[in-house]
């Protein structure tokens, strides 16, 4: 056994976890050496501090109280014009980008690849992706600038992110404004500490979390991209979201308008049991309190207008100005531990799939990040017209409901630019991103040419 096997070794025995040694004699030279390249990154100490916050107790709402939002349907006409002026301002500047958060292992859709590559059954068969690719062209079109897009893949799923954007030509998207980056990764731990292995060659490692996204931005290079090209808003979303209206004018212009470091868009709750993080203040600053710890009382509590007093749905739709995001790159948010599932190789070298929880994964979540400033822009939109989340394979937030929620959509706009009820009575609708991004434009030409292209 080698010098370096035997430091690594006494460093992962003083911290109980030398079982990820025990295969190490029956690997070949190359296995060897990989294994304790994984090793050396491992940071002993800091893992033992993750397990013990799985000891926890759960979070509490101490100290909240509700948050004021701007409602995008209480505002004048002029007032609607003069945001989303100044947020096509800022578009033909050049002081916006894109952000997707695609490193998520989507265990609950069950889907064989990244997120992102999943088509939702539109009859144009068009993927995530694409649709998002074309509502950002469709505004870098009108802005006379194209929109940077940063994408964050997991070690998992990076290369097959790139290569099916390869293969979809970026869906005419300039190679040179697309980011890709990997996002972080640190081990699951078994129930009682110990690093799992997913191979016997190999530390099993999981994505860290959408909260890691400015330290995976800083580490890749991602924010210095950013900070050359002048950005200063940077518009978060999930991959998952099929109807996201990606860098809306609108809420670029609001949150430029307010100033504060950060936005987040909302939308009220659909009932009070609905498994959404909510809005709230916590100790005066802004926060999200998620739906499990929310307790019943304050769940179900109504305002005298009758609303929920806690009733603002977080949507995972945020503005970060780049300031912030250079200030709090290495700021340290908190884990959270899931207990899941997770594959793993044992003592004996054999693969094993557990039927239930038996291991600790750890995430960063994005808003954690809220707290750090004192105030930020909340803006409540109708989620009908904005959200329509693929989380699970059947049910509910699944492909099913998020296709319906997007054809829904389109045939409201269709209603309102003219066309008749009969014409679309029964039918699957779909106005491409790149002919309409909110519904706009859809002159009588325009709808002719759509419907004749789709019922003809
Ligand atoms: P979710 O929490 O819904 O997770 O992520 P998920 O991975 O998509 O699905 P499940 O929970 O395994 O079923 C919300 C967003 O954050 C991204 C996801 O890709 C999604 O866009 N995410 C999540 C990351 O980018 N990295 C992570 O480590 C976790």
């Amino acid at each position: 056994m080698d010098k370096r096997y035997d430091e690594l070794y006494k460093k992962a025995q003083a911290c109980g976890q030398e079982h990820i040694l025990r295969l190490y004699p029956s690997l070949s030279e190359a296995s060897k050496s990989k294994l304790l390249d994984q090793i050396e990154q491992l940071d002993f100490a800091a893992l033992r501090e993750l397990f013990h916050h799985t000891k926890q107790p759960s979070v509490s709402t101490d100290g909240i109280s509700p948050m004021e939002a701007y409602d995008s349907e209480d505002y004048s006409e002029e007032e609607r014009k003069q945001l989303t002026e100044t947020g096509w301002d800022r578009l033909r500047q050049g002081k916006v980008a894109a952000l997707v958060v695609a490193g998520g292992q989507g265990s609950r859709l069950g889907n064989e690849g990244p997120k992102g590559t999943y088509n939702i059954g539109l009859p144009s068969g068009k993927s995530l992706f694409q649709l998002q690719a074309e509502r950002l062209l469709n505004l870098s079109r009108r802005a006379g600038r194209s929109i940077p897009w940063y994408i964050m893949t997991s070690p998992e799923n990076h290369q097959e992110t790139v290569r099916y954007f390869q293969a979809s030509l970026y869906f005419g998207y300039a190679p040179d404004d697309i980011f890709f980056f990997r996002q972080n990764v640190l081990p699951a731990l078994d129930s009682v500490g110990r690093v799992l292995l997913s191979a016997k060659d190999e530390i099993g490692l999981t994505p860290s979390g959408n909260g890691d996204v400015f330290a995976s931005m800083k580490r890749s290079g991602a924010l210095d991209d950013l900070k050359r090209r002048g950005v200063e808003w940077l518009f978060y979303y999930n991959v998952d979201n099929a109807l996201i209206r990606v860098a809306d004018p609108l809420f670029v212009g609001a949150a430029a308008h307010h100033n504060h470091p950060i936005a987040t868009k909302v939308a009220e709750k659909a009932y009070p049991e609905e498994k959404v993080g909510i809005l709230c203040l916590k100790d005066g600053r802004p926060a999200v309190v998620e739906y499990m710890d929310l307790p019943k009382e304050l769940m179900y509590e109504t305002d005298s207008s009758g609303h929920l007093t806690y009733g603002l749905g977080n949507l995972s739709i945020h503005l970060f100005r780049t300031d912030f995001i250079e200030r709090h790159a290495d700021t340290n948010i908190p884990y959270h531990a899931a207990h899941k599932a997770v594959k793993y190789i044992d003592d004996q070298g054999h693969p094993v799939q557990p039927a239930s929880p038996n291991a600790f994964k750890f995430e960063k979540f994005i808003f954690d990040f809220f707290p750090l400033d004192e105030r930020m822009t909340v803006l409540k939109i109708r989620r009908e017209e904005e959200f329509a989340p693929i989380k699970n394979k059947e049910g509910k937030d699944s492909p099913a409901t998020a296709r319906r929620l997007v054809q829904d959509l389109y045939k409201r706009w269709l209603l309102e630019a003219g066309a008749a009820p009969s014409v679309l009575e029964g039918r699957d609708i779909e106005i491409s991103p790149l002919v309409s991004y909110a519904g706009e434009g859809l002159t009588p030409e325009v709808l002719k040419a759509l419907l004749d292209a789709q019922f003809n």
